[in-house]
């Protein structure tokens, strides 16, 4: 099997989908590996590493994925660069499906065997794959550092001869793996932090991890998660109730990190304008979901927007802000989803189409789009 790993051609993605430690590992499996020159650059791998590693270092996109089996990707190609690829070719990445629905009919066109790897079950044996996971836990950690880079004051409490320096208060909204990472940095920063989610599994994580959990606990709130282990979206009536004892928590803090997300809907509006005017001037709001169309109003995807001296965190792709450790997760994400498909005796190939992770995470073949959630089919 050829595999191919070409540079990722959009802006604001530094990350690469496979590093020579999963290289070697793919060459071990009894693939050959091709990496396109440059790939690495931005995740800080210089093509040589690769090499070293048993990869040919291809020039262009063309050369790379001229012969190529199997593509590896972070983001979905854009609609130019599909013509590179061969017909029949496995495609993996993060491939963004939802409301994207002509972008995956163009690589159902295209003759690619795609796999979204956002749609992976939650299942144990699938916990190695988990690009969500592995991503989420990094933007949980970054956004701590960003807020404390932006905040004007210490996070723990130092007590010095000038003085004492009170611990900053951190509250963050959306305790999934993004933000129990979040509550476990600012914890080991010293701040003093409290919690929020929907979800009721989400108070003893968030006890665990030595921070407050605070919520509205109603009949509602008990129900309120998905077998799948997801947010469901909440009725108007909770989300006011929701909101006021958000509003009046929310006054008293130095810090707020919002991570929450609903799959395929957009994200909840949690934090009002009126709710960040509430806030002192120094304080720092992080909106991790600002892609999916934000949990805070006034947030802007991309910059640090200022409301009367608040400052409200807007970065796009927060994983990528660290984009060495996210590629090296997200390779291994990748290899772990490959490896059962390899023989190990015999060297073959071949997908399971059975499998329960391959049908949920199958999105384009045979020139259609099979995906259940993407019902109309062909292109
Ligand atoms: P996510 O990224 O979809 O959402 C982030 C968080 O926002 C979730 O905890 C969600 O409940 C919360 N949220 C949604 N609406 C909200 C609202 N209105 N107010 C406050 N919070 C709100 O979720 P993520 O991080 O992917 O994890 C969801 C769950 O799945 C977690 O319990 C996690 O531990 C679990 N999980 C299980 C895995 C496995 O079994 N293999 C792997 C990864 C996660």
């Amino acid at each position: 099997m050829n595999i191919a790993i070409p540079v990722e051609t959009d802006a604001n993605e530094p990350r690469v989908a496979a590093t020579p430690d999963t290289v070697k590992r793919l060459v071990g499996l009894g693939a050959t590996v091709t990496v396109e020159s440059g790939a690495g650059n931005n995740a800080g791998i210089p093509d040589a590493e690769f090499a070293a590693a048993g990869a040919k270092v291809a020039s262009g996109a063309k050369a790379a994925l001229a012969d190529a089996d199997i593509v590896l990707k972070v983001r979905r190609p854009a609609k130019a660069e599909l013509s590179a690829y061969k017909p029949g070719a496995l495609l993996i990445g993060m491939l963004d499906p939802f409301g994207n629905d002509a972008a995956i009919g163009e690589l159902a066109g295209a003759k690619l065997i795609a796999f979204t790897m956002e749609f992976l079950p939650r299942i144990t044996r699938a916990q190695g794959m988990d690009v969500l996971s592995s991503q989420a836990n990094l933007a949980g950690y970054r956004a701590v550092i960003d807020a404390s880079a932006e905040y004007g004051r210490a996070l723990p409490m130092m007590m010095t001869a000038a003085g004492t320096v009170p611990a900053a208060r951190v509250f963050v909204m959306g305790a999934g793996v993004a933000g129990l990472q979040a509550i476990a940095t600012a914890r080991r920063l010293g701040a003093v932090v409290t919690a929020t989610d929907v979800r009721p599994a989400a108070k003893e994580q968030v006890e665990s991890l030595g921070a407050k959990f605070v919520a509205v606990e109603d009949e509602e709130f008990k129900a309120a998660e998905t077998a799948g282990g997801y947010a469901k979206e909440m009725s108007k009536a909770y989300q006011a109730k929701q909101a006021a004892l958000v509003a009046e928590h929310i006054k008293k803090q130095d810090i707020v990190i919002t991570t929450a997300l609903i799959p395929g809907r957009p994200a909840p509006r949690l934090v009002s304008k009126a709710m960040v005017e509430s806030m002192r001037p120094g304080s720092v709001l992080v909106d991790l979901a600002v892609e999916r169309g934000g949990n805070v109003e006034l947030a802007k995807p991309g910059e640090v927007a200022n409301v009367n001296g608040v400052k409200i965190v807007g970065w796009l792709n927060v994983p990528g802000r660290l984009a060495a450790t996210a590629s090296s997760l997200y390779a291994k994400n990748l290899f772990a989803f490959l490896e059962p498909m390899f023989d190990k005796k015999t060297k073959a190939f071949a997908v399971p189409w059975d499998d329960e992770i391959v049908k949920a995470t199958l999105l384009t073949k045979d020139g259609a789009v099979v995906h259940p959630s993407f019902k109309g089919g062909r292109p």
